[in-house]
């Protein structure tokens, strides 16, 4: 697991969409895992500028991590409408090639099965970009889910209802219950895991994802047993990690051929 502790939010979005464009340079139809929230945001910014450069994504496909259960797919705070305008509209991917869990499905099992499927029939997802909720959750796992879980329907925790109604004016009631979710045993198959987290708020689960033992308490805690799993933080999200020293000294040795291409020394 590699730790990459940044000054800003600004460059952990360029760090991590450079880790990104590297991967869809090397392989040009490859399968991206994408996540929504405010985490990935600068992460998009930055790759949408690498695509205003060249950056090629004509053949590049990606599956969300997850989606409201019961929520309008027009509504704009659903994932469909957030993948659409994050993903689709500003980093400029194709609509076609982008999937994103159906909450509004009339079998959820059913729609679960079909996402799996679409997945493994893809290939299988290349890179996972994951953002980190403050109760440690990866996807919608929250803590407590079986770390070999699939795509489900999970309950959301108050917590993270609590974070998420700042995207529904502040109003909890407005937050939805119920979400689609890959499972933790979904997410660990990507080839490569890639985790922002900005802000002091996510300084307690960082540490218990990167320093912790491992279990369903904290589910982010298994990427520990990712053999590919990047971990890009600000400072604040960093300030209760103990082993900082060792994370600077190795970013700060990185091989070069080993960076990123916009951060080559
Ligand atoms: C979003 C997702 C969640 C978020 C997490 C952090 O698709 O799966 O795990 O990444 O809740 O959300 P933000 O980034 O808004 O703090």
């Amino acid at each position: 697991m590699e730790i990459i502790i940044m000054p800003s939010d600004n460059e952990v979005g360029r760090y991590a969409a450079s880790l990104m464009a590297k991967e869809i340079s090397a392989k040009p139809n490859a399968v991206l895992g994408v996540a929504t929230g405010s985490s990935p945001e600068s992460t998009y910014k930055h790759l949408a500028q690498l695509t205003s450069e060249g950056l090629d994504l004509t053949n590049i496909k990606a599956f969300a991590l997850d989606e409201y259960v019961g929520m309008d797919l027009d509504h704009p705070e659903s994932y469909h409408s957030v993948i659409r305008r994050e993903v689709v509209e500003r980093v400029g991917l194709s609509p076609d090639n982008v999937r994103v869990p159906n909450g509004m499905a009339e079998d959820i099992a059913a729609e679960c099965a079909d996402y799996e499927r679409d997945i493994k029939e893809s290939g299988g997802v290349d890179i996972q970009l994951l953002g980190i909720g403050s109760n440690g959750h990866i996807g919608f796992n929250e803590p407590g889910s079986s770390l070999v879980s699939r795509t489900r329907i999970k309950t959301l925790a108050p917590k993270t209802v609590k974070d998420n109604a700042r995207f529904f004016d502040g109003d909890e009631s407005k937050v939805p219950v119920h979400c689609l979710t890959q499972g933790i045993g979904t997410i660990m198959e990507a080839r490569k895991v890639l985790l922002v987290a900005i802000g002091k708020n996510k300084a307690k689960a960082v540490a218990g994802l990167v320093e912790g033992p491992i279990g369903t308490f904290c589910p982010a805690s298994i990427l520990q047993m990712h053999p590919n799993a990047t971990i890009v933080v600000d400072e604040e999200a960093a300030s209760e990690l103990k082993n900082t020293e060792y994370y600077n000294y190795a970013r700060d040795n990185m091989p070069n051929w080993q960076r990123p291409e916009t951060l080559k020394a």
